[in-house]
């Protein structure tokens, strides 16, 4: 058997995460600043792939391939592959035939996290004989993602695209492994109502052409980070799991620091109090301020006279006298703050599709 390759797809225009969109590929979105792409690698490369496939669009693939560069942070090779349209899940797989060649592959999408590694499912391959390995996990919404009907004993019976009339709350996790007769499977299937080539069909009709598909229900957290709500989800479920204390910047003797706080070199903390989870990134200044749990905070950021919880804020923004900022996500190098002359007038520059709550 040929040695197991990654292939990411990291493509997209990410229109349900603007305006954050506008200046970065969704994949590199952070959460608990670290862009959603490198939990990626991260989980590839723990599994013991070191031969990496990442496809990019044409918006975004510069950006991509800056910020991955070509693998050696993490000792393995990450080769791009440019996918011109933005033609489905299976039409990815399809442009990265000559890459993927006849090894067996786990494709991840750039936007999904999950909270446990990938290794067994691999081993499920072999161990099982199995064509494929798709993961499942129940959730509330199904009809926003792929869902699969199984019989009592955990067989496949039927997979659909994001159905109005779900048969079950088994949504399909963006994360497959597949042997080759993948390729077969996709060669035989036509474009579907939304005018893409779904890996969700091309898995029916491996389950149609009588292969073994075998699938396996996580308990672990799962999340697509393709919408706001679920990109403050990600932001404090990833916090909660994965942040240590490891205070390495400077803390005055007024400021109280307490929890699973993450501070970097030459952040300052300055008569405020922190409470974690919370991560703070290189060079930011949080002044008279209080930070409550689950909220991550970019480099060069400024905070004086503020209080926040639950809050993602992106790099070299600056917010000042702000009472309470709950839930919110804010971009790169945006300003928040309140003016003094005018008290109950809000005076905003918002940009293309931002979302303002008051
Ligand atoms: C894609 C798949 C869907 C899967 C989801 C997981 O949906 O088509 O089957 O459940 O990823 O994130 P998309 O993100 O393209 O809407």
């Amino acid at each position: 058997m040929k040695a197991i390759k990654g292939l990411v797809l990291s493509g997209g225009a990410g229109t349900r995460l603007r305006p954050l969109t506008y200046t970065a590929a969704k994949q590199l979105v952070p959460v608990a600043n670290k862009p959603i792409l490198y939990y990626v690698i991260e989980n590839l490369v723990s599994a013991g792939i070191d031969d990496i496939g990442v496809i990019i669009s044409p918006e975004t693939g510069d950006d991509i391939k800056n910020t991955l560069g070509s693998g050696s942070e993490w000792g393995v090779k990450i080769q791009y592959i440019l996918q011109d349209k933005p033609l489905g899940l299976a039409h990815a797989v399809k442009v990265s035939r000559g890459y993927l060649e006849d090894s067996p592959f786990v494709m991840y999408l750039g936007d999904n996290l999950i909270g446990c590694g990938i290794k067994e499912f691999i081993n499920k391959l072999h161990e099982t004989s199995s064509n494929a390995v798709i993961l499942l996990k129940p959730v509330p919404n199904p009809s926003s993602f792929g869902v699969a009907q199984i019989d009592d004993g955990g067989k496949i019976v039927r997979l659909m695209e994001k159905p109005e009339n779900p048969p079950s709350n088994l949504a399909l996790v963006g994360v497959y492994v597949f042997d080759p007769s993948i390729h077969e499977a996709i060669d035989s299937i036509k474009p579907s109502a939304r005018g893409e080539l779904e890996i969700t069909d091309a898995i029916q009709r491996l389950v149609d052409d009588k292969k073994k598909v075998y699938s396996h229900t996580i308990k672990e957290w799962w999340l697509d980070t393709g919408k706001k709500d679920d990109l403050l989800a990600a932001n404090s479920v990833v916090l909660d799991d994965l942040i240590e204390r490891r205070l390495n910047g400077e803390i005055d003797e007024d400021s109280t620091v307490s929890g699973r706080v993450q501070l970097d070199k030459g952040a300052r903390v300055i008569d405020s109090v922190i409470r974690g989870p919370v991560t703070i990134g290189r060079d930011t200044v949080i002044k008279n301020s209080f930070i409550g749990p689950f909220t991550s905070i970019g480099s060069n950021v400024s905070i004086e006279r503020a209080a926040m919880e639950n809050c993602v804020i992106l790099d070299n923004v600056t917010v000042s006298h702000i009472e309470r900022l709950e839930d919110s996500i804010i971009g790169k190098n945006a300003r928040v703050h309140k003016n003094h002359r005018r008290h109950n007038a809000l005076r905003l520059m918002i940009g293309d599709d931002s979302d303002v709550e008051l």
